[in-house]
């Protein structure tokens, strides 16, 4: 492991986690994606809770994260909620995502929620997720973003944010379509955006 790795690995076992996802957000998702929502990847899962929401509304979920510790807790909750035959989960670093063991074209659904601030090269990773996806399949990214000119506190969770002008232009340049879904806004400045792009 390489010491970002251990890091967030030492995190779980401490018990760290993060806000779950909004299941009103999600469903308004799920209600948007026009397709069959059979398939759907969670890069950068953490401990699953989106996973296993997914699985509960019937969709066949594989997590990935770079973290043993945070896939060890999520196949444990998995089965505790009983989606177990609906989940896989695998250990992948998000920067080497072309090398994991996902098939081309088949994930009708790719999330990426609180991650995508950890990604080295943004762009390639974008196009190795579009190559993921099935014909109208959609990359769902929930981000906190930066504002230029604004000024941030730790409270509006700068660290795990992007720029919201280069990550938007980054989409826009791998994407053919870019809907901001949702922004919701939380401490003195932090704005959290959830996209759908396709
Ligand atoms: C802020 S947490 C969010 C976890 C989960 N998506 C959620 O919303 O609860 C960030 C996650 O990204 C994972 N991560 C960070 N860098 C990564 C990388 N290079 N490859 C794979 N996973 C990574 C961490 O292990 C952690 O689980």
């Amino acid at each position: 492991m390489n010491e970002q790795q251990t890091k967030w690995d030492e995190g779980f076992k401490a018990g760290r986690d993060y806000n779950p996802i909004n299941e009103i957000l999600l469903d308004s998702v799920l209600a948007y994606v026009d397709n069959e929502k059979k398939a759907a990847v969670d890069l950068g899962c953490g401990t699953g809770d989106a996973v296993i929401k997914l699985a509960k509304r019937g969709l066949t979920v594989t997590g990935t994260d770079w973290s043993p510790e945070a896939l060890r807790k999520a196949q444990i909750r998995a089965e505790e909620e009983g989606v177990a035959d609906k989940v896989n989960f695998q250990e992948v670093d998000l920067d080497k995502l072309a090398e994991a063991n996902l098939k081309a074209g088949e994930a009708n659904i790719i999330l990426c929620k609180l991650v995508i601030a950890f990604v080295s090269d943004r762009k390639a990773f974008c196009e190795v997720v579009k190559g993921l996806l099935s014909e109208n399949g959609v990359f769902v990214i929930q981000t906190p973003v930066l504002h230029d000119g604004v000024e941030y506190v730790p409270e509006d969770k700068p660290r795990i944010a992007v720029s919201y002008k280069e990550f938007k232009a980054t989409l826009e340049e791998v994407f053919t379509e870019v809907i901001e879904f949702d922004h919701s806004y939380y401490s003195d400045r932090g704005d959290l955006v959830t996209f759908i792009v396709k």
